[in-house]
């Protein structure tokens, strides 16, 4: 979990922002979507905290993702994803960047939609395949044509869920995280003291 600091300022070190967040705010989307990197980065310029769930769930569990899958597969795999979200939704508010795949579950669903706001970043397999340099950490993301399908068949489902949809084809962190901010701000979820 990164921590509050963030948002340092200028020689003195403190934070120029300090943020709020009414409530935990949940980024989905596909593979390679840019989660944890728009998160952090949000996390940083806004001085909140965040985590991404699988860091979080390898921490608790002891085991990478891809353990995980090796021993338990799937089905073992989100058993312990659902878990670990239905106790990430039950803290302080944070920023929680999501695996891809969060959606599949009715009840994981169910508690994105009740507990937090979501927003969705979009990304087509194609673009993903580019983003992503590793693919061997993900074991859902072998080759391009079954990601293709992935992505088509997660698409109404992130749709069902989002609260907000930001399409991230051509744009940096940076920029993503910037529309973001805009879009958290205005819907009341992000409330910023600047000083
Ligand atoms: C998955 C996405 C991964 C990880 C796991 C399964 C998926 O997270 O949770 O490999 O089903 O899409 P990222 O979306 O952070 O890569």
């Amino acid at each position: 979990m990164t921590g509050r600091a963030g948002a340092r300022g200028g020689a003195s070190g403190l934070p120029r922002v300090s943020g709020e967040l009414s409530r935990p705010v949940f980024f989905v989307g596909f593979m390679g979507a840019g989660k944890t990197s728009v998160a952090r980065r949000l996390a940083r310029t806004c001085g909140v905290a965040s985590v991404d769930m699988d860091t979080y769930l390898e921490r608790r569990e002891g085991k990478r993702v891809r353990e995980i899958f090796a021993e338990s597969g799937e089905e073992g795999f989100r058993d312990v994803e659902s878990d670990v979200l239905r106790e990430l939704a039950g803290k302080e508010p944070l920023l929680v960047s999501c695996g891809g795949g969060v959606v599949k579950r009715p009840e994981n669903r169910a508690v994105l939609r009740e507990a937090g706001f979501v927003v969705h970043l979009n990304v087509t397999a194609d673009e993903a395949k580019s983003r992503i340099s590793d693919t061997s950490t993900r074991p859902l993301f072998q080759d391009l044509d079954t990601a293709r399908r992935t992505a088509e068949e997660r698409g109404p489902l992130y749709d069902e869920v989002a609260d907000a949809v930001v399409d991230t084809a051509g744009k940096g962190v940076a920029a993503i995280a910037r529309e973001v901010q805009r879009i958290l701000e205005k819907e009341g979820i992000l409330c910023l003291q600047r000083r």
